[in-house]
């Protein structure tokens, strides 16, 4: 993996620069960081590349990695210091992305205001595309992330793991099959796996790097598991009630699947007392942290108000 120079181009036109209360310091250190990422292709693997950076690089929020930064700020390290791991998650974040739009998942065509990943390319360069992000985050993670090498290892697993049958994949499993049951309980849970756990992982990772104690980092892992949810429930309500120009993606998808979601279970109204609630959950938890947690916060009511 090579860094390549820092081209000086302007920011995508999709990153968040001009959101009121979110860490766009934090957000600016993860989009220079992320456009310099090469994956050492041959000229023949090139146009996989291509794929690979054409969805990576059209912008996005980037909560989980300026969540990752935000939480080292908060635990007292600098938030340079975790960028690799910050990088990792978003690659992971991505490649989920890219598989959820396939015509044999959601089959959406539109992602981050473009064209998906299979439209522009086609579904077997998009399959790869993910495979490689996937990939590539872990190499990412091992070769440049600065640490001792246990608790690296420790970010690593987790990482892994939030992706994986416990985490993001049986979420999606769950998701497309209707295995997971339509009850509060079993859409929290849902939500839970597929956004929650990758979310938590953000917070997560960034605690296992610094080598806390459990005592000082559960109101952290409370407050990430809660934000998680969160994120999903809001997700669930723009899809109904968003606005394709902000999300960059197609309104009603959830509903031309039948997909189980808070808005289809409880109704939009409800599903917005729910996130309220949830949000307030968050907030609560991370009162009980100690540390400068004033950015965790900002992403926290980010994450309730967000249009996109
Ligand atoms: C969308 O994630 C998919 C979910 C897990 C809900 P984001 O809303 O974070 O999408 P980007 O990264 O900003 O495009
Ligand atoms: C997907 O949830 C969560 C992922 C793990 C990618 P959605 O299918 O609702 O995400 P969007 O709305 O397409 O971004
Ligand atoms: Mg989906
Ligand atoms: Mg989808
Ligand atoms: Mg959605």
């Amino acid at each position: 993996m090579s860094a390549g120079p820092r081209p000086a181009t302007a920011l995508p036109e999709r990153t968040a620069t001009s959101e009121p209360g979110f860490p766009v310091e934090l957000q600016h250190a993860v989009e220079r960081d992320l456009e310099e990422i090469r994956f050492d292709g041959t000229a023949a693997t090139a146009g996989l590349e291509e794929a690979m950076r054409y969805s990576l690089l059209a912008g996005g929020k980037r909560v989980r990695p300026v969540l990752a930064l935000a939480t080292a700020e908060a635990v007292g390290r600098a938030p340079a210091e975790v960028l690799p791991l910050a990088a990792a998650l978003e690659l992971v974040h991505t490649y989920s992305l890219i598989h959820d739009d396939l015509p044999a998942m959601d089959d959406d065509d539109l992602r981050r205001g473009r064209p998906t990943c299979h439209v522009a390319y086609g579904e077997g360069v998009a399959i790869l595309a993910g495979d490689g992000l996937f990939a590539e985050a872990l190499r990412l993670l091992l070769e440049r992330q600065s640490g001792p090498p246990e608790r690296v290892l420790a970010a690593a697993r987790e990482l892994v793991a939030a992706a994986g049958v416990a985490g993001m994949v049986g979420g999606q499993y769950l998701d497309i099959t209707d295995e997971g049951g339509a009850d509060r309980e079993s859409l929290r849970a849902l939500h839970a796996l597929k956004t929650g756990r990758l979310i938590g992982a953000s917070v997560e990772c960034v605690l296992l790097l610094s080598g806390l104690g459990e005592a000082e980092t559960a109101p952290y892992r409370r407050f990430a598991g809660e934000l998680g949810v969160l994120f999903q429930i809001v997700d669930d309500i723009l899809d109904v009630a968003g606005d394709e120009q902000a999300t960059g993606k197609p309104l009603g998808s959830d509903e031309r699947h039948g997909k189980a979601t808070y808005v289809s279970v409880f109704g939009l109204e409800r599903a917005r007392a729910l996130a309220a609630e949830s949000h307030a959950g968050a907030r609560a938890a991370l009162a009980e942290a100690g540390g400068e947690t004033a950015k965790l916060a900002q992403v926290a009511d980010y994450i309730l108000t967000r249009r996109r």
